[in-house]
């Protein structure tokens, strides 16, 4: 049974999130997710050792806690890195964290996103790291991820669960540049979204408006009360990506050997290696 949490509880509304995200009853969206995480393993697994995981947009830290506590994928990853912009979903990921304290759990951090002003974090390099601690005051947490970089580590770069579907779709091309120049020289990045045409077929009426949210959660996150406007408008979801866009964008921002498959029935996981030279 779900609780809605006070406007105040951030920690409870990005629980709340997980509840309602891990526990849909929502077949098609259930079927999503568990052929995601079972995707996201294979890819991460097959990619290692020594990777550096950065997820764009972690929220409460799901799939990179996800992926850290598995016994064979956890120890291919050198350091995961979360960035949202929400500071509750930051704070529920740090507790959900701690509270796991299992098999590798040094080896994750979640970050705000102002503390990726560093292009730092995304630079992976350990001096801008430090700076980056100092400036927001979460010395400890980026101490513990300062040495564990290793400078010419793989880096995969993963956008999970439709987060490209969130941006006005304006933005959405600088995300992927954005991800794109964080994976590094022959990095790897890996989307996985809904696909629109898919998503209006079987899961029409998932969609749901924001005001809409604000009422059932009880609370906004700060990218939501920014972009509240945008995403109210009916049809937000029909300007989502479809497949073949999402394809020919990292094909046009100069990504090679592209590859997708598909996740039932809603959407796709598209694997893309950024520019090697
Ligand atoms: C659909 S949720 C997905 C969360 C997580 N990837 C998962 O699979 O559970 C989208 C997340 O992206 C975050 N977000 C939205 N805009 C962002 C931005 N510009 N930069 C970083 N994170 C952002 C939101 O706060 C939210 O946590």
């Amino acid at each position: 049974m779900l609780t809605k949490p006070s406007p105040s509880d951030w920690v409870k509304a990005a629980r709340f999130y997980d509840t309602e995200v891990e526990e849909t009853e929502y077949v098609p969206l259930a079927r999503f997710i568990r052929e995601e995480r079972r995707a996201l393993r294979e890819i991460v697994g097959s990619l290692g050792p020594d990777l550096l995981v950065l997820e764009f947009g972690s929220g409460t830290g799901r799939v990179l806690l996800d992926l850290i506590s598995h016994p064979r994928v956890g120890q291919k990853i050198g350091l995961a890195i979360g960035i949202d912009i929400s500071p509750s979903m930051i704070a529920a990921a740090r507790e959900k964290r701690d509270i796991y304290r299992g098999r590798n759990f040094q080896k994750i951090v979640f970050l705000h996103l102002n503390a990726l002003a560093a292009s730092a974090v995304f630079g992976g390099r350990k001096i801008d790291l430090a700076s980056v601690s100092r400036a927001n005051g979460n010395g400890p947490e980026l101490v513990r991820a300062e040495g564990r970089i290793v400078p010419r580590c793989k880096r995969v770069v993963i956008s999970a669960l439709n987060t490209i579907g969130v941006f006005d779709p304006r933005r959405k091309s600088a995300y992927l540049r954005e991800m794109i120049r964080s994976a590094g020289i022959g990095g790897t990045i890996v989307v996985s979204s809904f696909d629109r045409t898919a998503f209006a077929r079987y899961a029409g009426e998932l969609y749901r408006s924001v005001p809409a949210i604000i009422e059932y959660t009880g609370t906004i996150s700060p990218f939501m009360r920014n972009e509240t406007a945008e995403l109210s408008k009916p049809g937000y979801y029909s300007r989502w990506y479809d497949h073949f866009d999402l394809i020919s964008t990292l094909k046009e921002l100069g990504c090679s050997e592209i590859s997708s498959r598909k996740l039932a029935p809603l959407g796709n996981i598209i694997l893309a290696r950024s520019k090697s030279t």
